[in-house]
């Protein structure tokens, strides 16, 4: 599974044979420049998710429900879900919380639209977790994410994000669950992997700080920057255009033209 936040961004996880797509709500930050996740709302969430619908053609797309769409109560859960899946043309959703979010996810499960749990760090909670902090690294904290993870399957997830958690946690919950865990962050026991694209393709500029887990498969970044600045460069120099882009016109025509 990985990220994506537009019609390019979708269509290459796509093309790349990715079995699932995520509109994040990273995409506040990664494609919006907000601070955090916190500022970005459900219409502009369906934005983002209908451009991704027409680039992922294969994929099965899951949208994440923003800060605030879904706490209220089950009732706002499921308009929201619903929302998604009208509006933003995502096959499923995702929302954070274990066992205080079974209820919402039942609802949404029963009315037909597929849930993506999330459970460990929750990055829409960050002020109340005190920041982004490893989850589960005692007993106590390990059993209440096992216990967040079996309530969440309870409910009718039909996966859950497992995120920043050790990777002997993560396994062994992988191993208590039925449904599978998407992990990040949380070793190679889950039984797949999340990452934001931006992240993993290198699509940022240097100096950003990247968690841990992330690891940069590519260059995109600094690709896009080099291609610009010989765009530049060309320009100044004129070396493009060149012949070859430029359209050519019968010389007698122009010879008319310029008497
Ligand atoms: O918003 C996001 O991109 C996510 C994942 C990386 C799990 O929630
Ligand atoms: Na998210």
């Amino acid at each position: 599974m990985l990220t994506a936040h537009d019609f390019p961004s979708a269509h290459v996880a796509d093309q790349a044979g990715m079995d699932m797509v995520l509109v994040g709500d990273s995409l506040a930050m990664v494609a919006m420049g907000m601070d955090d996740t916190s500022e970005v709302l459900i219409e502009e969430m369906i934005l983002h998710c209908r451009s991704v619908a027409r680039g992922a053609r294969s994929a099965f797309i899951v949208g994440d429900l923003p800060m605030g769409s879904y706490e209220i109560s089950s009732e706002q859960a499921l308009g929201s879900a619903i929302r998604m899946v009208k509006e933003g043309r995502v096959h499923a959703i995702k929302l954070e919380g274990g066992v205080e979010m079974a209820a919402a996810i039942s609802k949404i499960t029963t009315a037909g639209i597929p849930v993506l749990a999330h459970v460990g760090l929750t990055p829409q909670r960050q002020n109340a977790l005190g920041g982004f902090r490893v989850q589960g690294k005692s007993a106590a904290s390990a059993l209440r994410l096992l216990t967040d993870a079996l309530a969440v399957q309870e409910a009718g997830a039909f996966a859950v994000v497992l995120e920043a958690v050790p990777a002997e946690v993560a396994t062994l919950i992988t191993k208590k669950l039925r449904i599978p865990t998407i992990g990040i962050g949380a070793g190679n026991g889950c039984s797949g992997q999340v990452l934001v694209q931006v992240d993993m393709s290198g699509n940022f500029p240097p100096g950003r700080f990247l968690p841990k887990f992330v690891k940069k498969f590519g260059d995109v970044w600094g690709e896009a920057k080099r291609a610009v600045e010989a765009y530049k460069t060309e320009v100044k120099d004129r070396s493009y255009p060149a012949p070859e882009h430029t359209y050519p016109m019968p010389k007698d025509e122009f010879a008319e033209f310029e008497r």
